[in-house]
């Protein structure tokens, strides 16, 4: 992508302009346009470099508390940013992915409270209260959730890509209908796309979990 249309992208949408060359790219149309005003809220300085630069890309920080996986996190950014880009570049919590940014293939899934979302058009300053639960806090005391599992024991994926997203959808899905037909995974996972076409391993892995599920609520 050019670099121009990368950093207007980010500004417009308020994401944190973390490459500094699309930043130094604003700065070079800006100028060269003469669109730059001191009015601006993205006015750009003269001597663009650093942090003095991220600076003046940035909509105005604010400070969330996020808890995610159990835990207390204290964030400073806009409220517009995706919660996607807070949890992979703020708390190293990479296993969610960014495949479309906007919705269409389920990569980024996370639960907020027992919900499947949507974190890369989820923003931070609308989860609130709610508890975030990614791929990395489904385990508990050391043992994998039992569709992490169940994934594993239908060998559920080839990349990989897709998989946190799909788990997490997996296990929202549960939390709704602990017996899902096949037809209901079907169309419950509609929305996360699997380039690698794993999906009869996956329908399958989430029935396993359903009655492993079902076996430890009895
Ligand atoms: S990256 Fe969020 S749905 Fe594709
Ligand atoms: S395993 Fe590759 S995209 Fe699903």
């Amino acid at each position: 992508m050019c670099l121009f249309w990368a950093a207007l992208r980010h500004l417009h949408s308020g994401e944190v302009v973390s490459d500094r060359a699309a930043c130094r790219s604003a700065f070079l149309f800006s100028s060269s346009a003469a669109v730059a005003t001191t009015a601006s809220p993205y006015r750009v300085p003269e001597t663009v470099n650093g942090e003095r630069a991220r600076r003046y890309c940035l909509p105005m920080a604010a400070g969330f508390r996020l808890r995610v996986n159990g835990v207390e996190r204290r964030i400073a950014a806009p409220a517009a940013r995706s919660l996607l880009s807070v949890l992979r570049d703020e708390l190293d919590l990479t296993g969610s992915k960014y495949g479309c940014g906007q919705a269409a293939c389920g990569a980024c899934t996370v639960l907020l409270d027992r919900e499947a979302v949507r974190s890369c058009i989820t923003k931070l300053g609308t989860v609130g209260e709610r508890k975030v639960t990614t791929i990395e806090g489904l385990e508990t005391a050391g043992a994998l959730h039992p569709l992490q599992q169940a994934f594993l024991d239908h060998g559920a994926m080839q990349c990989g890509y897709c998989t946190s997203g799909m788990i997490m959808a997996g296990v929202g899905l549960l939390a709704e209908n602990p017996d899902p037909s096949e037809a209901e995974v079907r169309e419950g996972l509609e929305g996360n796309v699997c380039r690698c076409g794993t999906y009869p391993r996956i329908i399958a892995a989430v029935r396993q979990a359903a009655a492993a599920l079902r076996g430890q609520t009895r």
